[in-house]
């Protein structure tokens, strides 16, 4: 099997060690690099997931490598062509993602201008929070075409009201199709209308009521994970959904994920990132797939991209 390309994960939290790690587990990739501003942390955790490779049964080389506060240890990411960017504080019990703004994005910032710096040819996958404002960060920093730019968020959201309607159900997750889209926060908007199990509606299966439970469980399904937690937040899932997100990429699948795009028209809202169902490629976007909502969710959506709008020409400044 022959392996190609290098990808980069920035920051070496739970997060960004187990993208790493799924990453290096697909055994896809010629090398995979993890970064950290903790001296000898990212070194540490890429040796350690090296060793495991006889184990596994992986090939791919897991490079660590510390890097400063002006940049320097940057040189080791060169010649990447994905680059993902967990860098960031996670949230503390009763915090929004929202809360986390100031302090984040001086860290995407300064990360990004690295990337661009030494990776400038990269596709970039944002997953710091607040995320739709973080991917917006990410992109006017970079200066990259939008299609190069996107954030995890849908991925996560949806896997996490799939697994909650598989478990109200009693049936297995691969029988359940669910979908969200909008903002991954309070503006997340579960999409009903496209949520099926076994081909059939959801909505022949549970009623609104129950529906509307699974989708408020869905929109607090992070903070769920760091109530119970009490420090740091939920990564299993999360680094799943940008490990395939980079997959897609990688292999340049054109597989058709929710994810926070650049939207220009579509659904008649423009000029902002948003929480879209988008074909995934080599390129990064190739496209925004549209679908048909329902008037409410159709409205939720726009509800969202206003949120998000005013949000991410505040994030400009910080
Ligand atoms: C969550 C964080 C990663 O939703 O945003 O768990």
């Amino acid at each position: 099997m022959s392996r190609t390309g290098k990808i980069t994960v920035v920051g070496a939290g739970f997060y960004g060690s187990t993208t790493a790690q799924r990453l290096a587990e697909y055994d896809i990739f010629d090398e995979v690099v993890l970064t950290d501003i903790v001296d000898g942390k990212p070194e540490g955790l890429a040796l350690d997931m090296s060793q495991s490779r006889p184990v596994e049964g992986f090939e791919t080389k897991v490079n660590g490598q510390t890097t400063g506060p002006d940049g320097e240890g940057y040189e080791a990411i060169a010649g990447s062509g994905i680059v993902i960017i967990t860098a960031g504080l996670p949230r503390k019990p009763g915090m929004s993602r929202m809360d986390l703004i100031g302090v984040n994005a001086k860290i995407v910032r300064n990360v990004t201008e690295q990337v661009v710096k030494h990776a400038p040819e990269a596709v970039l996958i944002v997953v710091s929070n607040p995320l739709d404002e973080m991917t917006a960060l990410a992109a006017k920093v970079s200066g990259f075409p939008s299609h190069r730019v996107m954030g995890q968020a849908g991925m996560l959201d949806t896997a996490r009201f799939t697994n909650f309607v598989a478990e109200r159900l009693g049936v297995p997750v691969h029988s359940v199709r669910t979908l969200t889209l909008g903002s991954h926060g309070d503006t997340m908007v579960p999409v009903p209308s496209a949520c099926t199990v076994d081909g059939k509606p959801l909505a022949d299966l549970l009623s609104a009521d129950e529906i509307e439970q699974l989708v408020e469980r869905t929109r607090n399904g992070g903070g769920e994970i760091v109530a119970l937690l009490k420090t740091g937040s939920a990564y299993y899932a999360p680094s799943a959904a940008a490990a395939r997100m980079a997959r897609a990429v990688a292999e340049d699948s054109g597989a058709v994920m929710p994810v926070c795009t650049w939207v220009d028209g579509e659904y008649g809202i423009a000029g902002v990132y948003l929480g879209v169902e988008a074909e995934i490629g080599a390129t990064g976007v190739r496209r925004v797939v549209e679908r048909d909502l329902t008037d409410s969710e159709l409205a939720g959506l726009r509800a969202a991209a206003e949120a998000v709008r005013a949000k991410q020409a505040d994030v400009a400044s910080l």
